[in-house]
């Protein structure tokens, strides 16, 4: 077992990865926390699978930059997905980081998002309906990737008849954010940003002719900006409206279908939750530490830095591991265990530090509201077929999930 273990981290490679591994990437996970914690990579960046190593790149933004100017221009050229990315916050680093990240963590305030809860129990509820009248259905396409999309359209204020590519475009563009990119895959995601940026052109000058109230129309905040005169520049407006709709979508999708088929697979965790409904909140965050949706991110040293007794220089192109850290022993008693009453448990599904997730409090309702409706509906629910992964190392979820409401 140690002589495989050892094996498996050696000749882990993120740009060739096996069937194997996409399957369940737990077991090399866990083999390179053990044997190469901190893993020099063909390509010369570190994988890193500690928790504590993951909290101290996230929580020293000086050290460990988000900009992605330099890395992303081999990838992507001068192209719009080049621009797209390098202009989204979350590749950015303060001053424009900390400018930008205000304005949207004002449009996702606490009281805005108690507001939608409402909305979100009746889309749910009408899912569930339609779910109900087919008896044999797709757990994402018929009920997780429905919810985040129309939140967000919501969020937005993107008409219902006019929402239905958004998840293509998303799905394109966060493709082009996997390890290694084929052609194919570059030119989907060019296009869908081509297409993203037409839409919303259109979008932003219809709110700028009819403002919604900034109190509860996101995209009329953002447009306004800050009473103080902070404002976004065009294109920061529409490549962050872009990043918005992406950044809530593939992932609040994958929380949802994860977590209820780690629950079909894990029968006791399932009946204990079916028989307290209030453990919700701690089964969402138990869920999002054992099949984190996004399982990985990515930092730049800019200044040399000792790590876990390791000196980087300046330049090292650091991977973050989500998806080990998730499961280190150090942090997690028992961390291979699916436990929906886990606490404490500090999982970094949503990162840390200055780039935490500013959508988490929108992410875990729709997870709470969409998994609790489902089973108090649903109890007897089962997988009727093969699940469909989506093949992603970065977005760790099932493109479609057979499912019948009764066995
Ligand atoms: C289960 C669902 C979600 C997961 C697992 C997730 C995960 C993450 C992670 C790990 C980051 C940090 C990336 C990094 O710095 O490397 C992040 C950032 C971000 N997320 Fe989420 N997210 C989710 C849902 C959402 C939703 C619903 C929204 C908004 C509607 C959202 C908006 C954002 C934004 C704006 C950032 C950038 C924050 C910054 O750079 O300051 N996310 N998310």
């Amino acid at each position: 077992m140690n002589a495989d273990a050892r094996t498996l981290a050696e000749s882990f490679d993120l740009e060739r990865l096996t069937a194997e591994f996409y399957l369940n990437p737990y077991p090399t996970y866990r083999a390179l926390r053990e044997h190469e914690p901190i893993k020099r990579l063909p390509n010369g960046a570190l994988f890193l699978t500690r928790y504590d190593d993951l909290v101290t790149a996230y929580k020293n933004t000086k050290a460990f930059s988000s900009d992605k100017k330099k890395e992303f221009l081999p990838k992507y050229g001068a192209s719009l997905l080049y621009e797209h990315h390098t202009t989204s916050l979350v590749f950015n680093d303060p001053p424009i980081h900390t400018r930008v990240r205000r304005l949207i963590m004002g449009a996702l305030s606490p009281r805005a998002i108690a507001e939608m809860e409402g909305d979100l129990i009746r889309l749910v509820d009408h899912l569930l309906d339609g779910v109900a009248a087919k008896g044999k259905f797709d757990l994402i396409g018929d009920f997780a990737a429905a919810i985040p999309i129309e939140v967000i359209g919501n969020l937005l204020g993107v008409p219902h008849e006019e929402r239905e590519p958004l998840r293509d475009w998303s799905l394109a563009i966060l493709g082009a954010l996997e390890p290694v990119i084929g052609e194919a895959a570059f030119a989907r995601g060019n296009t869908a940003v081509q297409d993203f940026l037409a839409y919303l052109e259109i979008l932003v000058e219809r709110r700028r002719a009819k403002p919604g109230n900034p109190e509860r129309d996101v995209l009329t905040r953002l447009i306004q900006g800050e009473a103080d005169g902070e404002k976004l520049t065009a294109k920061e407006l529409l490549h962050n409206c872009i990043f918005l709709l992406n950044a809530g979508h593939e992932t609040t999708t994958n929380l949802i279908g994860n977590g209820l088929v780690t629950l079909s697979e894990h029968k006791g965790e399932k009946e204990r939750l079916i028989a307290h409904p209030e453990m919700i909140k701690t089964a969402v965050e138990e869920m999002l530490r054992y099949e984190s949706s996004n399982q990985l991110g990515n930092r730049m040293t800019v200044e040399s830095i000792e790590l876990g007794g390791l000196a980087l220089p300046a330049g090292t192109p650091i991977t973050l591991c989500i998806g080990a850290a998730n499961r280190d022993p150090a942090q997690f008693l028992e961390p291979e265990r699916f436990d929906i009453g886990r606490t404490p448990n500090r999982h970094l599904a949503f990162a840390t530090g200055a780039h935490q997730c500013a959508g988490m409090a929108l992410a875990r309702l729709e997870g709470a509201i969409a998994i609790s409706h489902f089973l108090a509906r649903f109890p007897d629910y089962a997988l009727s077929g093969e699940p469909v992964r989506g093949g992603r190392v970065r977005f760790r979820g099932f493109l479609s999930v057979p499912c019948v409401t009764n066995v």
